[in-house]
């Protein structure tokens, strides 16, 4: 009985607030390094953090995209593709790339 209690308890340590970040954003956080977003952004855990830009730090908490799209996923992967017609020149990447640095600024 004892032992199955303590596995239950393991269970939920698994997703506790502040858990490493997942698979999609650990990828996303490495590709945005590479990709050298952090000239003009501030982003968690990468250098520089330029000023240039928004600060990209909690982002999953602002309403809006550059004032325009709202804030989900795959809005924020799509904007991230093709950011013409805002102040950010656009940063040749994949999709997946895309998808992956929405997840890591969704998570961070
Ligand atoms: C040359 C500077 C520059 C680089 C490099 C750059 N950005 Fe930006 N970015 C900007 C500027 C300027 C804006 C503000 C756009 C606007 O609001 O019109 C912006 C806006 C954004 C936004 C929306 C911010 C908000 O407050 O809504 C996101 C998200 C973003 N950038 C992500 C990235 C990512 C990820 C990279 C790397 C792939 C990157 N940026 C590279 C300059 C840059």
């Amino acid at each position: 009985m004892t032992a199955v209690l303590l596995l239950a308890a393991c269970d939920k340590a698994e997703i506790a607030p502040n858990a490493t970040l997942g698979e999609a954003a650990a990828r996303g956080k490495a590709a945005a390094a590479r990709l050298g977003c952090g000239a003009c952004h501030a982003m968690s855990g990468i250098w520089p953090q330029g000023k240039t830009g928004p600060s990209l730090v909690r982002f999953a908490e602002r309403g809006t995209i550059a004032g325009r799209y709202s804030n989900r996923p795959d809005n924020l992967a799509a904007f991230l593709r093709d950011s013409s017609g805002t102040a950010m020149p656009t940063v040749p990447m994949t999709a997946a790339q895309a998808d992956d640095i929405a997840a890591f600024l969704h998570e961070q």
